[in-house]
């Protein structure tokens, strides 16, 4: 198995009692879920999506691949939210943080329409200056004002560079199969396109050509991933006491012991983004009705020396969910210096992964011993399948996790406030009562 739960860390703080007496809840869940009969079961595509997705789509994404790899320097990733931060994910967890330094045959890959900030949209542009471009856009709603606007700018880069005819051939639009403004756009300007299904929600949608097609462009495999994902469909379809449906009770249970922050660890760098995905994924899909647990992430030991002064000993409202991998993407052996003049020959003679397990291992026990709860998730390496098997594992959890707690997992009416009152001070028409009212406030 590829993804496992290790709860000997979590001994002092939850019983088997306790996991008795949260299962019936748990089954629960597990109904609402299988019986496809609970708030937002409209959305539930993703259960079944690592077996049941549109093969034909699957091999256009390929095609699509091979294509973007063949014409450009430069992949820019149009979207927000659910729309990116999956396929960033993944491209950063199995081939680096440093994916556009390392040397490759795939093109680099940049994000944009995440952010309004225009500082950063410049940079990206002057990167791309000289260099061959494409740009896939996605939006489910295609209406999304973030990456509406970076897309607006792209396009116009992109046709000014190589014609209206040649944008055709550089433009891939992910999104709605019917409705929204960027379908229309992307039919009209005659644009290869792919879809967002109907039930699957953004932030469960980086097994579709959301997330598939960036990841493609990366040379990672996503035929594996898939496979891994549907491993994992199997492994947590029944309600017989899984990992995934535990770690979901587990949460539940600290939750009610008023551990309200869960701090996602890894000890690799890499995962910084997975680290933002699961916030997306559980911050969405949990925080609501007054109610949830705040998703927080750090990579250790780096914020060791930071936020690790916080964990060890400020205020006890927090547990870990720690990744444990096992076999990195690479090692490097320590070797012995005959001076030894900065001392440190007693970390020699092995591979620096063993220092790094031994930076986990010491901080479990002390974060333990300083009552921070730590739920471990081992991984056996850092491959396609078993971060396709991890996706659908936090996938799963969230959900029945979601059912636990009386909220709909698959809904996000708060994001609406924000847009509603930036729309009204930009002067949306349709907002104009509205826009006076928040003037009248910010004075
Ligand atoms: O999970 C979600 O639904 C959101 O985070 C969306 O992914 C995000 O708002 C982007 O929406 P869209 O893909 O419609 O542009």
């Amino acid at each position: 198995m590829s993804v496992k739960l290790n709860c000997e860390y979590l001994k002092p703080f939850v019983s088997e009692r306790e996991l008795d007496a949260i299962a019936p809840l748990v089954s629960a869940a597990h109904k609402t879920l299988a019986d496809r009969n609970g708030p937002g079961n409209d959305f539930l595509g993703w259960v079944d999506l690592p077996v049941n997705y549109d093969k034909e789509e699957f091999a256009r994404i390929k095609a699509a691949a091979e294509k973007i790899k063949k014409t450009c320097d430069v992949l820019i990733v149009i979207g927000i939210g659910g729309s990116y931060l999956g396929a960033r994910a993944v491209i950063e967890a199995l081939r680096s943080s440093l994916y556009n330094n390392l040397k490759k045959d795939t093109p680099d890959i940049y994000y944009v329409g995440n952010s309004i900030n225009p500082a950063y949209l410049n940079d990206i542009l002057a990167i791309c200056e000289g260099k061959d471009i494409c740009v896939n856009v996605i939006s489910k709603s295609g209406t999304t004002t973030e990456p509406a606007l970076a897309f607006r700018i792209f396009k116009k880069l992109v046709e000014d560079k190589y014609g209206k005819d040649g944008a055709k051939d550089r433009i891939f639009a992910t999104t709605d199969k019917a409705k929204g403004t960027l379908k229309s756009l992307a039919d009209a300007e005659g644009y290869e396109t792919f879809v967002v299904p109907d039930d699957v929600g953004g932030r469960y949608s980086v097994l579709t050509a959301v997330g598939l097609l960036p990841i493609a462009c990366a040379g990672i495999d996503i035929d594996k991933l898939m496979a891994g994902a549907a491993a994992a469909r199997e492994k947590y379809a029944k309600d017989d006491g899984n990992d995934c449906y535990k770690y979901a009770a587990l949460r539940n249970i600290l939750y009610n012991k008023n551990k309200s922050v869960e701090m996602l660890i890894s000890y690799d760098p890499a995962f910084a983004m997975m680290n933002e995905w699961f916030k997306q994924l559980y911050g969405e899909s949990e925080g609501k009705d007054n109610k949830g647990i705040f998703p927080a992430s750090a990579v250790f030991s780096t914020d060791l020396h930071s936020l690790g002064q916080f964990i060890q000993d400020g205020s006890r409202i927090m547990f870990e969910t720690v990744l444990d991998i096992k076999k990195q993407r690479s090692d490097r052996f320590l070797e012995a210096d005959a001076e030894n003049l900065d001392g440190l020959n007693f970390l020699t003679n092995q591979d620096m992964s063993v220092v790094n397990l031994r930076a986990f291992q010491g901080t479990v026990l002390a974060h333990t011993e300083g009552g921070v709860p730590n739920i471990i998730i081992e991984l056996d390496d850092v491959g396609e399948e078993t971060m396709g098997e991890l996706i659908y594992f936090f996938e799963k959890a969230c959900a029945i996790s979601g059912y636990m707690l009386g909220v709909n997992p698959f809904d996000q009416p708060g994001v609406e406030s924000y847009k509603k009152n930036m729309f009204a001070l930009l002067g949306k028409p349709g907002y104009e009562d509205r826009k006076a009212e928040l003037e009248a406030k910010l004075g």
